[in-house]
């Protein structure tokens, strides 16, 4: 699979099957990622693998929790702004209307898209999850390397006939999680990703992208930088 094939075939899978997924495939791929660039090579990344009993009794402890109402943790950061402006609050709007529209689920039926939404407790079924975390000391820009690795990631799962779905809404859950990872206590959960083979019968329609002329802009009249 060429780059190219691995970007546009990669999409927030949520629906897997329970195939389980080899430890050496995920060795393979996190022993590549490692190679994502990083400012200063601080690598700030840190992740927790789990799968097998260890999964399942977080996404059912997750599951149960979120189930029954009860609060979320505290936030570490803002997973948005208070307001989201145009284009962006639009694009927000677009996504909710197509994924909750894909379940049949009518528009304004808050009720029927948070029922929904628990399946990200379960990890939408997949049989793996990533966990990761960033020193809670560190800025911007190295929060921006997490993302960088995470799509590494997320773009040799490809290549090993996976796919993925990153998650933050396990940030509301912190708590459960830590309690399966244990985490050192200078980290922050940025979010969790969901692996696993993709049950292909439900699939979902792709998401869109706006224009490329809404978010990139080539400065200076030659073809040839
Ligand atoms: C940092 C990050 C957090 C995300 N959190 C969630 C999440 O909690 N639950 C979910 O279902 N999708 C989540 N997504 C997936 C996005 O909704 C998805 O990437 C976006 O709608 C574009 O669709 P595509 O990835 O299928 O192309 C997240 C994506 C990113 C990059």
């Amino acid at each position: 699979m060429d780059v190219y094939e691995a970007v546009l075939s990669r999409r927030a899978v949520r629906s897997f099957t329970d195939e389980p997924v080899p430890r050496e495939v995920l060795n393979r791929v996190l022993t590549a990622a490692a190679w994502a660039p990083s400012g200063s090579n601080l690598q700030p990344w840190h992740l927790y693998v789990v799968t097998g009993s260890a999964l399942e009794k977080l996404k059912s402890v997750a599951v149960q929790r979120v189930a029954s109402g009860d609060d979320w943790d505290d936030r570490e950061f803002e997973m948005y702004p208070a307001t989201l402006g145009s284009p962006y609050r639009e694009r927000r709007h677009a996504f909710a209307e197509q994924r909750y529209g894909a379940l049949g689920i009518a528009r304004g039926d808050v009720e029927a898209r948070q029922r929904a939404a628990i399946a990200n407790w379960d990890c939408f079924g997949a049989p793996a999850a990533l966990f990761c975390y960033i020193d809670r000391r560190m800025g911007l820009p190295q929060w921006a390397d997490l993302g960088m690795y995470l799509q590494t990631v997320m773009l040799l799962l490809r290549a090993e006939g996976l796919h993925s779905c990153p998650q933050m809404a396990w940030s509301m859950t912190r708590t459960s999680v830590a309690e399966v990872v244990f985490p050192a206590p200078d980290l922050t959960l940025f979010c969790g990703v969901s692996i696993g083979y993709e049950d292909t019968a439900t699939r979902a329609p792709r998401t869109g992208r706006a224009e490329i002329a809404e978010t990139v802009t080539f400065v200076g009249d030659d073809d040839l930088i």
